[in-house]
């Protein structure tokens, strides 16, 4: 048995932030970082919660693939960015969605968190244990967002997005994932609840990056890693119709489709519009590719996330819908 996505969904919230704006707050420019990083603007939540939107991205992609929330037999959701510590923000989502038979647990694998979430499924309905599981990736980044942190606060924004993974014969993919806690001083974000908080400097409770480390990381390992699970799978990155990579900036999606050697028309983007959302990123584009009619059934997907960990992965999956 494999799971095979029968729904998609996204919410992102309607408060937008755009360069021009953020180049108030601090010392920047909508040039600047428009050829840094691709974004042009971002989407902010106010009255929205990461609860509040993942509960509504997974009610839409349930919508999507006509399943009650009843049926779901468990609930993953990917986050860096909880409004609580406890519970877990699956639970708030059961409670909210009324999936009463639900298993519920949260997952953090920052960037990765969706694909390492959807691994996880996929490897549960593999293993026989669970047959419908709705997988989400919610984030209110702009919480952990130091705004007076011109290097990191142009480039976050806030989103949730969803799919429904349905156990279906057919064939099971080999999935590709690493991480490495040697490197995680790269990207960091300390609890506000440490008991040591009050002694620290303040901006450690905001994600703090070594953006050119970063960067030099995930234009190196992407490429490495859909390479590694290609092979695995014996399929030529040319029988690959789309590459979803996580949306964090324009030139780490552009160098890694150069690296490829691969035209970037397979590289679908939505950065601009929304920033660097962390685990929603992924299945925001997935839904939109959904929703405007790119994606097709029978055509070939391959899903990549890189961020904090360091982490970093892939999933290849034929699309059904
Ligand atoms: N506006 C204007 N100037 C800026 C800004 C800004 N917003 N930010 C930095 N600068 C300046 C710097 O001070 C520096 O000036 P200097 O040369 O006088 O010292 C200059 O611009 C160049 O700075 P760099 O940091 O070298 O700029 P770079 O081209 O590397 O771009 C960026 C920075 C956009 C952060 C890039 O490194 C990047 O995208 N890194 C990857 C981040 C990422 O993708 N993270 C993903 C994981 S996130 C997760 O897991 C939660």
């Amino acid at each position: 048995m494999t799971g095979v996505i029968c729904g998609t969904g996204s919410y992102v919230p309607t408060q937008i932030l755009d360069n021009h704006r953020l180049s108030e707050l601090v010392e920047t420019s909508d040039e600047w970082i428009r050829e840094r990083t691709g974004v042009i603007r971002r989407h902010i939540a106010t009255e929205e919660t990461t609860v509040s939107m993942a509960a509504e991205a997974g009610r839409r992609a349930l919508k999507d693939a006509g399943m009650d929330s009843k049926e779901v037999e468990m609930i993953l959701v990917s986050t860096i960015s909880s409004n609580v510590i406890l519970p877990c923000a699956a639970c708030e989502v059961q409670k909210i969605l009324g999936a009463e038979h639900a298993v519920c647990f949260d997952l953090n694998a920052a960037c990765s968190g969706f694909l390492f979430a959807y691994q996880t499924a996929q490897a549960y309905i593999a293993a026989g244990m669970y047959r419908k599981i709705l997988v989400i990736g919610s984030e209110s980044l702009s919480d952990l967002t130091n705004w007076k942190d011109r290097s990191t606060c142009i480039l976050f924004g806030d989103g949730a997005g969803a799919a429904v993974l349905k156990a279906a014969k057919g064939r099971t993919f080999i999935s590709a994932a690493h991480s490495d806690g040697n490197s995680a001083e790269a990207l960091t974000c300390s609890s506000r609840h440490r008991r040591d908080w009050k002694d620290r400097p303040e901006e450690e409770t905001y994600m703090q990056m070594d953006g050119r480390r970063v960067f030099q990381f995930a234009v190196k390992k992407v490429p490495e890693v859909v390479t590694e699970l290609l092979d695995a799978n014996q399929v030529k990155a040319e029988e690959i119709d789309y590459f979803l990579l996580h949306q964090a900036n324009r030139r780490i999606v552009e160098s890694a489709a150069k690296r490829m050697g691969l035209g970037i028309e397979k590289f679908p983007m939505n950065l601009q519009e929304y920033g660097n959302t962390s685990s929603a990123s992924i299945p925001i584009l997935m839904d939109e590719l959904r929703r405007n009619g790119t994606l097709k059934k029978g055509q070939k997907l391959v899903l990549a996330g890189f961020g904090a960990g360091l982490s970093w992965g892939a999933s290849l999956l034929e699309w059904q819908l």
